[in-house]
């Protein structure tokens, strides 16, 4: 064990703590691979939009690629899962595409909260308004996500003309209705290091109640753009360095607010915990499951639509979920490439699947910050 930091995968006498959390998250997450526990489902509710933005992993745009499932298809396949698993430790995430561009939105939220569901929405916000927010609330949704990259003129370079304002409109509206949970999403860009503290303020003005701050993967039209949507090395410390700061600020000073980073993988001992709370790393297809736009079931939408699973409209969700995932649920495939030697492996468990399936040269997080292959000895 190195007692100077070098790299990201170093740990010095001041991490055991954390270590020992790491660790026991690890261990906790490995049980899962043997015994799956679905409480988390995304559902891509469209793969339509009304945008177009430059960096969509799901290259979405006004017409959907797929036939997408009608709203009584929607109910059945929820039918069975609240037959089949205990609804009431199910929340759902409801994605896209833009989810509010679905006539039937409210009615389908309101059939998961009567069968016990929780849920939250990611929205591009520029349909939300306070009679939308209102529809959502009264369907019981208590959480609303609306993406928001950067300031003003960043956000529009990506998303288009007009969205930034409507957009922070959205979650004022959400607030005005009486979310208490709005949360702002924000892809960042090499444009945004300088003035995180602005665009947060941008978004705490609006009402938000918590910010996540992601990277941008290289999958959808985000894979054959340009390199000022990726973070290189020293952008990705810039990036943990403010979370760091800010986090720790936001603590001392016990303000009403959440800022973390929120993409999966293993960030090192030295950045866990510090960065955003707990285990989050990737569980998709341990506990995380998804309905895609066209009934297929796959681990999480971000992953290669060739890694669906099986679709609910012709097999029950819950058998698919308990006979199919076998890639999701093996350690060998993974413990290759760079992980092969990692001393991390334990920990981590070969990086976020998304991530490792579409950037297959670029997926370790501790490369990420450091650049090099430095992954130290734990
Ligand atoms: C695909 S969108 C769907 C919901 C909605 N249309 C929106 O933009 O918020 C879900 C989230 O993924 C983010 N996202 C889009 N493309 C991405 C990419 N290539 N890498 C990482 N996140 C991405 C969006 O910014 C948004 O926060
Ligand atoms: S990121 Fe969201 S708003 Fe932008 S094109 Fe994709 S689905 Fe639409
Ligand atoms: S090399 Fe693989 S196992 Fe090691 S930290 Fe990176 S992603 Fe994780």
């Amino acid at each position: 064990m190195s007692l100077f930091r070098k790299s990201a995968g170093d740990v010095g006498l001041m991490d055991l703590p954390k270590l020992v959390a790491v660790r026991r998250d690890a261990a906790r997450r490995g049980r899962l691979f043997t015994k799956p526990d679905m409480t988390y489902l995304f559902w891509e509710a469209t793969l339509r939009c009304n945008l177009r933005c430059r960096h969509c992993g799901s290259s979405c745009e006004g017409k959907s690629p797929v036939r997408e499932l009608e709203t009584a298809e929607v109910k059945a396949i929820l039918d069975t899962i609240a037959q089949d698993f205990n609804a009431k430790r199910i929340f759902v995430s409801v994605t896209g595409g833009e989810p509010l561009l679905r006539k039937d939105l409210f009615e389908v939220v309101a059939h998961m909260t009567s069968l016990g569901m929780r849920s939250c929405i990611v929205t591009n916000g520029t349909l939300l308004d306070r009679e939308k927010a209102q529809a959502l609330w009264d369907a019981g949704m208590r959480t609303i996500c609306v993406s928001i990259d950067g300031l003003e003129d960043e956000h529009e370079a990506v998303r288009g003309k007009g969205s930034w304002r409507k957009a922070l409109d959205g979650i004022a509206a959400a607030r005005a209705i009486g979310f208490r949970r709005v949360e702002a999403i924000t892809c960042v860009r090499p444009v945004h290091l300088d003035h995180l503290r602005e665009i947060e303020k941008a978004v705490r003005a609006a009402g938000a109640t918590m910010q996540r701050l992601i990277t941008i993967d290289r999958m959808g039209r985000a894979e054959l753009d340009g390199p000022d949507l990726w973070l290189e090395p020293p952008q990705v410390r810039q990036l943990f360095d403010f979370l760091e700061t800010r986090r720790a600020e936001i603590k001392k000073n016990k303000e009403k607010f959440d800022v973390r980073f929120s993409c999966g993988g293993f960030l090192g001992v030295q950045r866990e915990l510090k960065i955003r709370p707990g285990d989050s790393q990737c569980f998709a297809g341990l506990c995380v499951a998804s309905i895609l736009a066209d009934g297929q079931v796959s681990a999480c939408p971000s992953l290669p639509r060739s890694m669906a699973q099986g679709s609910a409209l012709e097999r029950r969700f819950s058998e698919i979920w308990r006979t199919e995932f076998k890639q999701h649920r093996d350690m060998a495939w993974r413990k290759t490439g760079p992980c092969e030697d990692c001393s991390w492996f334990e920990v981590c468990g070969g990086g976020g699947l998304h991530e490792r399936l579409v950037q297959p040269d670029e997926f370790c997080w501790l490369d990420r910050q450091d650049g090099a292959t430095t992954r130290a000895p734990a």
